[in-house]
């Protein structure tokens, strides 16, 4: 479908207007992120987390995202859709990383596909083969190995400073836009002010030109803890879980399926069925 929000409607919100970007990964998180008015889905590899119960970002494949990212553009009305490279699809090879963007252009009909950390070589590869790409810095779910664990990055000078360059890096290197991902707003907001296209933030300050989160974090839906950027909106799981449990209730005592919910013969058939079932 043709999208009204574009790469140069996106780099013209800077210092302008707030974006927003919410993650959907199925028809109805597509319609719930739009209905409430986002410019941007993001088909996340926290799809791993979130819908296919993993650990870590790092199991989800290539197809895996390709299945997801084809119902959300399938459904999906005037947000600009971001399919997420998914660990592995882009580490291997620039040739790797052409054919995992082409996939996701051709198969999934996204307008660009993001890839975390800092490979500005991959970045121009997609950039010049027509396919635009959002970055990913601080902390990068695909790199929890070597971070530790879900830890803030930027913490210290030379840290911070380094974070400085690598978006510099992948401005110079085509990115569109920028998240910047567990990071002192300090230093989210210096890197915002630095580059000419726009960063969204998450778990980066107010200082950000958008914001971006999970939904299921925001919905109440996923797994607790929570990291402490999240605040939810509503707790959806326990609304889920008391409807059903109503149901279930009702089933056990009876009282569903009522006359209401029920078909019925007409009239002249239930006549003839019952002659039938009398005489056997
Ligand atoms: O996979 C994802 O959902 C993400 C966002 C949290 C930025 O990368």
């Amino acid at each position: 479908m043709e999208c009204p929000i574009t790469v140069p409607t996106i780099r013209a919100c800077k210092g302008k207007k707030r974006l927003v970007m919410i993650t959907a990964y199925d028809a109805p998180t597509t319609r719930w992120a739009e209905a409430a008015g986002a410019d941007m889905l993001l088909v996340g590899d926290s799809l791993a987390m979130v819908v296919l119960g993993h650990e870590t970002t790092l199991s989800v494949t290539l197809d895996e995202m390709l299945h997801h990212a084809k119902v959300v553009t399938r459904v999906h009305k005037r947000a600009f859709v971001v399919g997420d490279l998914p660990f592995g699809s882009y580490q291997v090879s620039l040739e790797g990383t052409l054919e995992a963007g082409i996939r996701f252009f051709k198969e999934a009909h996204v307008h660009a596909v993001k890839l975390e950390g800092l490979w500005p070589d991959r970045v121009e590869g997609l950039v010049r083969a027509g396919i635009p790409v959002m970055g990913h810095l601080g902390l990068t779910p695909q790199a929890i190995r070597t971070m530790g664990g879900y830890k803030v990055q930027g913490r210290t000078l030379e840290d911070a400073q380094l974070l400085v360059k690598a978006a510099i890096r992948l401005e110079e290197a085509g990115c569109f836009a920028l998240v910047l991902e567990g990071v002192p707003a300090e230093v989210a907001s210096v890197i915002t002010e630095t580059l000419s296209i726009p960063t969204i933030g998450i778990g980066a300050g107010i200082g950000c030109d958008g914001q971006v989160l999970v939904i299921h974090d925001l919905l109440g839906i996923s797994a607790q803890p929570l990291p402490r950027f999240v605040t939810p909106y509503c707790q959806l799981s326990e609304i889920a879980i008391a409807a059903l449990q109503r149901w279930v209730g009702d089933v056990r005592n009876g009282h569903t399926p009522t006359e209401k919910q029920s078909y019925h013969l007409s009239d002249e058939t239930a006549v003839l069925w019952r002659e039938l079932h009398s005489e056997a």
